[in-house]
Formats: C-alpha cells, structure tokens, sequence
C-alpha cells in the first residue's frame, strides 16, 4: 500500500525565525487512514498541512531539512500545481477561501485552471457537490450560504481537484455543535466511498476517538505521541501537558478509574461508556455510595 504521505527527520524553520516550527518530525500515513493531528497554539499543526501542499516553503518561504514525501513523490521537486492535483487544502475560514459569484464556479475553479476539459470539469462539479450534499446549489451565490455550507463548499472546491489526499486545518473552527457532527459524518463518508487520506488539524479532540484512526499529538513542534485513538487519549497527562483538552468521555474515564481502581476499563467513544457504567453498576450493585 503506498503511503499517502511522509515525513523523515523533517526541521522546518521559517526565514527570519531562530526557532524551528517543526522539530525533526518523523511520521507518516497509508492511504485511507483518518488521522488527526492535535496541538494546542503554534504547535506547529498548520506548518505541517502546508508542508504537504508545497505552501511551506514556496508561498511561505522556510528553510526545509529532512524529507517530505507526498504519495510518493518527493514535495520539494514537485511542483505547486501537481501538488494541488494531490492534495485538497481546506482552512478554518471557509470565507476566505472563497472568492466566486456563484457555488458552480467556486467548485470548476480548480479544475479549470489545470485545464481540464469542459464536460470533465461538469462531471466534476456534480460529483464534489453531491459528495458534500450541496446538488442543486450550483447558482447560488456562496456568500449567502451558512457557515457549514459554505464549509460543504470549501470542501467540495477541493474535492474537484479529485485528491487522494484531503488536509483540513482546524476546519470545525467556525461551525456549530451541529454544524460539526454533519462535517465529522461527511468526512467519514468521503473515507468509506472514495478511499481517501483525511488529515484534520484541531486544537481539542472532542469527538475525535469516534472519527479517527490514529492521533498525532505536536508539542512545540515536536510529535509526542502518535497512535490509535485509545493509545494517545490513555497517556491524558501527555495530552494535557501539550495544551490540548482531552474529550470529556476520556476525562470521565480516568476520574472512574481512580475512583473505583481496578473496576473500569479505559473508555473513549460514548458507546464504549456506556458498557463500562452498566459493568460498574452491575458489579458495585447496592455497595455502591
Ligand atoms: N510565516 C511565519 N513566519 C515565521 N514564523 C511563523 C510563521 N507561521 C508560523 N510561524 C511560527 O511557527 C510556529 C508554528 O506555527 P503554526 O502556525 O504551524 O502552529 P499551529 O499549531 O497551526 O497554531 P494555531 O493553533 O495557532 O493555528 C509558531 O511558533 C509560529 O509563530
Ligand atoms: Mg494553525
């Protein structure tokens, strides 16, 4: 299976900066992985989304040690606009990605500046936008969308460009509780129908147990942890010390553990919660405070 991307003893320190935003990180992933990448303010989480797309250090420029493969190819001989053809970009305001008059465009724009043709660019467009539950939006005029349509949008725009690799960088910032479990399921669905690579950059990992396969936790640039969900969420006191506030459930967790030591197994998604408590209340039956 082909890693959809890696990164070997990577140092990137941007010009005029004496400190490196990412530290010697060596890590990677298979395609079709979920992975989440969590670290509090100037962990170093956007620096590692714009390495993949070429933006570090071609728009930003940075001084690179260290490697950084994307599906194969090394990112630094390759150009920005192969890059974009691989990798889709989605950022946390999805207003300032888009700039067109009306949602058809928004979603051809990509496509169309690689001179894709015509009746390709139409297929495209109909795909991403009812991959994001956006069919019949094409005349609308994107500023007048909500905020998580106009997410929808900013995620279909990069879904055209057909990437294997997605990358979204804090994009439940401007949505709301609802606005956030819709973005978690269609990310899920775009896993499960298409097969792609989803790298989501976030600052809490509330809910995320349930929707990733593998956690990496940056600190100071540095990854301090990377695993299974469960794996990271257990060692709480790393994730704490990173800045980064572990889901509630995981906190509920370890509260039960040390108040009844040896009678509760780690828990991290509610389902899993739910099965803990009723063993709990089973087995403390009526000593129970
Ligand atoms: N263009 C730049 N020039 C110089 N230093 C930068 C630049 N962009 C980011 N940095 C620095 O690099 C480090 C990592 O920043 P980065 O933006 O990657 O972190 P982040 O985890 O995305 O933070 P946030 O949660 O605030 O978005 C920080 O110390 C930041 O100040
Ligand atoms: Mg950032």
């Amino acid at each position: 299976m082909m890693r959809a991307f890696e990164l070997t003893k990577t140092t990137v320190t941007y010009q005029g900066s004496d400190f490196p935003a990412l530290n010697d990180v060596s890590i990677g992933a298979d395609e079709g992985e979920i992975v989440l990448l969590l670290g509090s303010n100037n962990a170093g989480k956007s620096t590692f989304c714009r390495l993949l797309n070429g933006l570090v250090p071609k728009s930003t420029p940075a001084q690179i040690d260290g490697k950084v493969e994307v599906l194969g190819r090394d990112a630094n001989r390759t150009s920005v606009a192969r890059l974009a053809t691989m990798v889709g970009m989605v950022f946390q305001e999805p207003e300032n990605q888009l700039f067109c008059m009306s949602v058809e465009e928004e979603v051809a724009f990509g496509p169309e500046n690689v001179a894709i043709p015509r009746a390709e660019i139409i297929a495209r467009v109909e795909w991403a936008l009812e991959a994001v539950g956006l069919t019949g939006y094409n005349a609308r005029s994107p500023s007048n969308l909500s905020g998580g349509e106009k997410q929808r949008l900013a995620i279909a725009a990069a879904l055209s460009m057909r990437p294997r690799l997605l990358v979204l960088d804090e994009p439940a910032y401007a949505l709301d509780p609802t606005g956030r479990v819709d973005l978690y399921a269609l990310l899920r669905d775009l896993r499960e129908r298409y097969g792609m690579t989803i790298l989501i950059a976030e600052r809490d990992a509330e809910e995320m147990a349930e929707l990733c396969d593998r956690m990496i936790l940056l600190r100071n640039g540095r990854v301090v942890a990377d695993g299974a969900p469960n794996a990271v969420l257990s060692g709480i006191d790393e994730v704490v010390a990173a800045g980064v506030s572990p889901p509630q459930i995981a906190h509920l967790s370890s509260l039960l553990a040390d108040r009844f030591p040896g009678k509760t197994r780690p828990f991290f998604t509610t389902d899993d919660a739910e099965k803990e408590i009723a063993d709990l209340v089973r087995a403390t039956g009526s000593d129970a405070p």
